[in-house]
């Protein structure tokens, strides 16, 4: 099969398009052929590689995935349009659970075809198209369990970080369907413009003002009740900053870094939560189906690339260029 292949960690110029043998399928997995990828910042990450984190070479990244069955089992037939929940058995102490294409021992999704326990495959709600059903299992269904964790109800305001992202695109799509009012943060005006079509009620360009007063002019010095935040080091100080008494910041990543300096004693005089959010169940990724389907919400798709054509797509990635979710079509 056709695979875009990782030897070693570094820059977009590891990602090697090569043939490689077909996966032999193990006990209670199944094969999926691909059909199409989505790009996620985890790709970045395993690609640069983490100090402390393993995965063994050979790899291939890849960790959202729509495909076709190529054999069927329980009720699903062969032929069958499925996709596939990321998550798989954690070999980490102290780590809920691996991703695959990630750092651990399942293959991903930048290939031909992949090889997956029969237990993270769904059949693809019909509602979805193809490229739909490979955008929502990580960025969307992250998304929604950081919104769940926050205890959010109609009304509350939250803010969200990076509208142009996958994940802050797709919360500010949820929030806003959940009857939330939403504080986008952007960088241009695109950007700008960007979330204010996505729905959200006030934006912010952070290259522009100041966040913090912007926040607190907004909500009359109260503070938000809820921040999503998924860029780490940067944002944190400001984001614990902005919470009203007894907010919550739900937290899932570390674009600008994994270490932050934070006023604690800000942050405990308000008797503020710090929750964090990784991935979301299977069962979380049904329910979030069916409320897509009910809100009449479709994932944000900036561009498709061809498989071969990865280091591009990864590229656009590093410098933000995109408005959604970037794709690999890989066959179709
Ligand atoms: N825990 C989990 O289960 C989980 C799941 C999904 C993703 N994640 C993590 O969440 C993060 C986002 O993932 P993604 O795929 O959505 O990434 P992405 O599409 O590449 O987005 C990155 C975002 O970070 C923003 N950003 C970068 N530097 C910033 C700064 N200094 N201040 C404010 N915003 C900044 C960018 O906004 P500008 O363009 O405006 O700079 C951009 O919107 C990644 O770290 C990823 O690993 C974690």
């Amino acid at each position: 099969m056709k695979a875009v292949i990782i030897r070693k960690h570094g820059g977009p110029e590891v990602l090697s398009y090569e043939e490689i043998p077909d996966p032999v399928p193990k006990k209670g997995h199944a094969l999926v052929k691909v059909n199409y990828c989505a790009v996620n910042h985890l790709d970045i990450w395993v690609r640069n590689g983490i100090p402390g984190k393993t995965v063994s070479f050979p790899h291939i990244l890849g960790c959202d995935v729509s495909g076709t069955l190529i054999e069927g089992f329980g009720g699903l037939k062969k032929d069958d349009k499925v996709i596939i929940y990321p998550a798989v058995d954690s070999n980490v102490a102290r780590v809920s659970f691996g991703i695959i294409g990630g750092f651990g021992r399942y293959e991903g999704g930048y290939a031909e075809i992949i090889q997956i326990p029969k237990k993270n495959i769904i059949k693809k709600p019909s509602w979805f198209s193809d490229q739909e059903a490979a955008s929502i299992n990580i960025s969307y269904l992250t998304a929604w369990n950081m919104l769940e964790k926050s205890r959010c109800k109609k009304d509350d305001i939250v803010l969200i970080w990076g509208a142009n992202s996958g994940v802050g695109s797709a919360a500010i799509l949820l929030a806003k369907a959940k009857g939330l009012k939403t504080i986008a943060i952007a960088s241009d005006k695109n950007k700008v413009e960007f979330a204010k079509k996505l729905g959200a009620d006030f934006v912010i360009d952070r290259n522009a003002k100041d966040v913090t007063s912007e926040v607190l002019k907004f909500t009359d010095q109260v503070g938000v009740d809820i921040v999503i935040d998924h860029v780490g080091a940067q944002t944190w100080p400001t984001s614990l900053e902005v919470l009203k008494v007894k907010g919550r910041m739900i937290a899932c990543g570390t674009t600008t870094g994994g270490e932050a300096v934070v006023n604690i004693r800000s942050f405990y005089s308000k008797e503020a939560q710090i929750i964090g959010a990784y991935l979301g169940s299977k069962s979380q990724l049904v329910a979030l189906h069916k409320f897509m389907k009910l809100k009449k919400i479709k994932p944000i798709i900036d561009s498709i690339f061809d498989l071969k054509d990865a280091k591009l797509a990864q590229q656009k990635m590093e410098k933000s260029n995109q408005f959604g979710k970037i794709l690999l079509q890989v066959s179709s």
